[in-house]
């Protein structure tokens, strides 16, 4: 919910723009959608988005007693611009280089035939049906290229049952939920237990 609001209000996009750490105040005075009568409670909202890892507190450059907000890794996720966005874009100008040869296909309606193909951070996009499409398309391009058979492999995070959790997947689990969170917002995917 946090995170859709701050999407809502534009704030990557203004603190992108801002290009050095961004004051509440700067914050609060140059969001387009912000209802006046909200704008004290910005501070509420960066503060859990800053502990969730979405954005990071820097000194600001001409006041070292005050703390302004930058992107992370995580919200530069939430950039158009961004080819890693989650709203991602094929990319067909890639140069082949030595032994890597790049070709651009839509998974959705064929996969190149391989012997292996590693699906790493995609499945986490699409939902059960899209994922489906693309793991008949893996399958039927590594049936043309070897008879025997051949691999898929899948990178993605797995969550945990809350049963099975130990002190370390404890502390990754709350990284874990948001992203699912971040995937029903933005895209029609959602991070998967084993068994999904
Ligand atoms: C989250 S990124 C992961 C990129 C890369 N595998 C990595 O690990 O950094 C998702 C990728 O899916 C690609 N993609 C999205 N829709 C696609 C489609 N219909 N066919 C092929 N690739 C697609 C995007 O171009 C983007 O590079």
């Amino acid at each position: 919910m946090s995170l859709k609001c701050a999407i809502h209000l534009g704030i990557p996009y203004v603190i992108q723009n801002h290009g050095t750490p961004m004051a509440i105040t700067d914050l609060d005075a140059v969001l387009p959608m912000l209802n006046p009568t909200k704008a004290c409670n910005i501070y509420r909202l960066m503060r859990i988005l800053a502990h969730s890892g979405f954005f990071a507190q820097r000194n600001l450059c001409n006041d070292a007693q005050e703390d302004g907000y930058v992107l992370t890794n995580a919200s530069h996720l939430l950039l158009k611009d961004n080819p890693l966005s989650f709203r991602p874009m094929l990319n067909t100008n890639l140069q082949d280089s030595g032994n890597l040869k790049y070709d651009a296909v839509d998974m959705f309606k064929e996969v190149l035939a391989s012997d292996a193909i590693l699906l790493k951070w995609i499945l986490l996009d699409w939902n059960d049906d899209e994922c489906l499409k693309i793991l008949k398309h893996c399958k039927e391009a590594i049936s043309r290229q070897n008879k025997k058979g051949g691999k898929v492999m899948i990178i993605d995070m797995v969550l945990m049952k809350n049963d099975k959790m130990n002190g370390e997947a404890l502390n990754s689990t709350e990284t874990q939920l948001f992203f699912d969170m971040l995937m029903m917002v933005l895209v029609t995917g959602k991070e998967r237990q084993e068994e999904e």
